[in-house]
């Protein structure tokens, strides 16, 4: 019953993120009437990408970003597998992260440091410069049929929602509008499986309501390093 109930819960969350998210848009630019369906990036259109990238200005901030590109590549593509790929990543999801960072509740002895050094507007602008990159994509697909199975099927009995259904079948996000959930595919395989290690030993705990801690929370090594490699292939 517990199990149950803490499913259905997780559900509703789900639902009201999905359908309470709103991306805040500047008076010249009103928002579209209908949600966005998913998406694949290749299909975005000019409103999609002006979603993704938030209320930032993506011109102002290539200069600004400058102190970024040292370790998360001039484009947004690092080449460290440790550091994440920026490069399409949501403008809000962004600027989420990094003020993470500053209040201390994301913690990293590189990255925490250098998020000291942005005021608010710079962030956004910053966080626009690399979300109007182009969408992060793997080298290579994989064909890890574990990792596909976990990405795409829920497991309801040990409480994991399939990742599908909020990260999207490809992995670029649920819908343009809506930066809660980040892009992963296509992200570096080291850096997926470090944050999932993270979440399910409890020293990430900045996804709404936990549900990172609790997908991940019964999923083996083997599990994790299957879904890395299926993902950072997408
Ligand atoms: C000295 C290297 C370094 C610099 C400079 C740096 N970062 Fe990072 N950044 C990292 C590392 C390493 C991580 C991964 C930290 C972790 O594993 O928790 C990271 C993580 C992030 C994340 C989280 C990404 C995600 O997918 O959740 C964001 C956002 C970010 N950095 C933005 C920035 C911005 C914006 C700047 C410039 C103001 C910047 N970083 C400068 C090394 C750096
Ligand atoms: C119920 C919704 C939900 C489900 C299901 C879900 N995620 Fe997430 N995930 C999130 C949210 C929300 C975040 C962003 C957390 C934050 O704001 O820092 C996230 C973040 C992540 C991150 C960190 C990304 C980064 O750039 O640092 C990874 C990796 C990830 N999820 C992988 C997965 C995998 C793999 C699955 C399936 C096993 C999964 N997620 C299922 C909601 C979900």
């Amino acid at each position: 019953m517990f199990n149950r109930y803490r499913i259905i819960s997780i559900c509703l969350a789900l639902v009201a993120l999905v359908s309470c998210t709103a991306v805040p848009t500047d008076n010249s630019s009103p928002a579209p009437q209908t949600p966005a369906p998913q998406v694949s990036a290749k299909m975005e259109s000019a409103d999609e990408i002006k979603l993704r990238i938030g209320p930032g200005d993506p011109v102002a901030g290539k200069s600004k970003a400058e102190m970024c590109f040292g370790c998360h590549g001039e484009d947004g593509n690092s080449t460290d597998p440790e550091t994440p790929k920026l490069t399409g990543q949501y403008g809000s999801y962004i600027t989420k992260q990094v003020r993470d960072y500053l209040s201390g509740l994301l913690t990293h002895q590189t990255m925490g440091p250098m998020a000291v050094n942005v005021d608010d507007e710079d962030l956004y602008d910053i966080s626009a410069y690399f979300a109007s990159q182009p969408m992060m994509k793997g080298a290579a697909p994989s064909n890890n049929k574990l990792g596909k199975h976990l990405f795409e099927n829920d497991d309801l009995p040990r409480m994991m929602v399939s990742c599908k259904s909020c990260h999207g079948i490809t992995g670029k996000g649920l819908a343009p509008g809506n930066p809660v959930y980040p892009v992963i595919g296509g992200q570096h395989r080291d850096y997926l499986l470090g944050q999932m290690l993270k979440f399910r030993k409890g020293i990430r705990n900045n996804s709404t309501g936990g549900v990172m801690n609790t997908t991940v929370h019964s999923l083996s090594d083997a599990e994790l390093e299957a879904l890395a490699d299926y993902v950072s292939g997408l």
